[in-house]
């Protein structure tokens, strides 16, 4: 029951081919999983605690491409595959020099205890981990619903701009079929506290903008049941 991060310079590729024309028989929902990891990324590092001019670069560009071809990605359209397997890479560019967050931390015991696809996990927790982080991420929620493509983002006060920022990954993440609740993905009740246990000591969960405790985590995971 336990899923953790090994990173070893022997499990780093010397090169990588990131061709999408190997990707082209993904079916849709392994294409939705993936996608919304790869947004999971690109998000949770853009405003983890580590995040810096750089990797901002690379991820507000990859939260762009994501944003705009990952529903296309998962009809099964060419363009759509394409422009993903450029934007996880560019998300992958970024994250891999900073962290991630609360999403990884809470989606990897998920998938330790129940066999949850990753990126399920994941895609089943950004929305309601995002709307948990907003107070702490500055001006960067806007800056997202600019590249979203969020009518009116630049003008909107602040706090109409981060709801609108939370309420268009939730959309997406509707759009391309991803459960709304953890309960659907078989969540026991009784298991809580022991999977949050879990969330709190992942390798990713210091990274995330705001400070959590085992009782806020076992919050966040009943709210999703
Ligand atoms: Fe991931």
């Amino acid at each position: 029951h336990r899923k953790f991060v090994c990173v070893d310079p022997h499990d780093i590729p010397l090169v990588a081919f990131v061709d999408s024309d190997m990707m082209m028989g993904m079916p849709k929902s392994l294409a939705a999983a993936t996608g919304m990891d790869a947004m999971t990324h690109a998000i949770e590092g853009f405003i983890t605690k580590g995040a810096w001019e750089m990797t901002d670069m690379l991820h507000i560009k990859a939260i762009e491409i994501i944003g705009r071809s990952l529903r296309d990605s998962v009809k099964g359209d060419q363009a759509g595959r394409e422009a993903m397997a450029l934007g996880q890479y560019i998300a992958g560019m970024g994250f891999s020099n900073v962290g991630l967050g609360l999403v990884h931390g809470m989606a990897h015991p998920l998938s330790a205890w129940y066999n949850i696809p990753h990126g399920v996990a994941c895609a089943s927790l950004l929305p309601t981990i995002m709307k948990y982080n907003k107070d702490f991420t500055g001006e960067k929620y806007r800056e997202i619903a600019i590249v979203l493509g969020i009518e009116g983002a630049e003008a909107m006060s602040l706090e109409d701009v981060r709801d609108a920022a939370c309420q268009a990954i939730d959309q997406l993440s509707k759009d391309v079929g991803i459960p709304a609740t953890i309960s659907e993905l078989g969540v026991k009740e009784e298991d809580i506290p022991a999977i949050a246990k879990d969330a709190l000591n992942d390798v990713c969960t210091p990274g995330n903008p705001r400070d959590t405790t085992l009782e806020e985590i076992i919050e966040l995971y009943r709210s999703l049941m």
